[in-house]
């Protein structure tokens, strides 16, 4: 049986990696979907991809940085589709910098659409949630639950969706809106193909944050958001939810060194 048969449900990012893969399985389970990207091209891309299904999808343009586009487009949406009741915010970007050498600009971009961006869809969607009863799942990082060598921003920006969800959580808990966060390991995403490591990069500290078994696809964390927003999991409420190959658990390590110059012990 569908799981959300004809809710509305606003997919951020939804142009790429995962929340492209979470708006065509949430279409795939019944709901109408917003498409929100940055990107209209690709926005209007996944939405084809939904409706050629036979589902209902349609495409907004928004820049979830910017207060203006934000509320402007979900009440499109909410004209368009109808009450918001499911909100996914997977847009992020990020990249790699020593903190030395770290642009101001860069640093207010990462915190601008991954935490602030994150919060500004929660804020004009609300409205719609409490009016009746909704979910948002926001997506957070392994990086916002440990620490990540050249990644000042993007950890601050996801240990700060982290704790926003928490606080949201506990702030509706009675008022039938439930909020809870995913936090993914490595994807096989577009995300990460434009980072570049700093030059003389330290390879002995960002082994800890690559998961032994590899990366995930983005349907994998796909199919874990949609169990967080399914009535399902109603007893789930302000939950941080890993889904990292064991990353934060264990402190990565992978790809294990044949001989380390540091760690004799790892070798063979
Ligand atoms: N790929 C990974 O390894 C990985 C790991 C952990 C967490 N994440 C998180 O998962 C989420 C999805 O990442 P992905 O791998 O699918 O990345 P992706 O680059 O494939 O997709 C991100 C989408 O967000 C959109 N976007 C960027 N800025 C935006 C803005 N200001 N307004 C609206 N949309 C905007 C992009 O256009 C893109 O379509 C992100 O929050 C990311 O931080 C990714």
């Amino acid at each position: 049986m569908a799981r959300f048969p004809n809710r509305v449900a606003i997919v951020t990012g939804a142009g790429s990696g995962l929340g492209r893969a979470t708006a065509a399985l949430f279409g795939a389970e019944g709901a109408k979907v917003a498409a929100v990207d940055l990107m209209a091209e690709t926005a209007e891309a996944t939405a084809a991809e939904i409706t050629a299904t036979g589902a209902t999808a349609r495409a907004y343009a928004c820049d979830v940085s910017d207060p203006k586009s934000v509320e402007s487009t979900v009440a499109a949406i909410a004209t368009d589709l109808g009450r918001p009741q499911l909100l996914v915010n997977s847009a992020g970007i990020g990249g790699f910098a020593k903190s030395e050498e770290e642009s101001p600009e860069r640093w207010a971009s990462i915190i601008g659409v991954n935490l602030t961006g994150t919060f500004l869809m929660c804020r004009f969607t609300l409205p719609y949630l409490l009016d009746g009863g909704g979910t948002i799942v926001n997506i957070a990082s392994n990086a916002g639950l440990m620490g990540q060598p050249y990644s000042a921003a993007y950890c601050a920006s996801k240990g700060g969706v982290v704790n926003l969800t928490r606080a949201l959580a506990v702030e509706y808990v009675d008022a039938g809106v439930r909020v809870n966060c995913v936090a993914p390991g490595g994807m096989r995403t577009p995300l990460t193909k434009g980072f570049r490591l700093p030059e003389d990069a330290d390879f002995d500290v960002l082994r800890p944050v690559m998961s032994r078994i590899g990366v995930s696809e983005p349907e994998e964390v796909a199919e874990c958001i949609a169990y967080v927003a399914s009535d399902t999991a109603r007893y789930m409420i302000g939950s941080i939810i890993s889904i990292d190959g064991g990353l934060v658990t264990y402190g990565g390590g992978f790809p294990k060194p044949k001989t380390s110059p540091t760690n004799p012990a790892a070798a063979g």
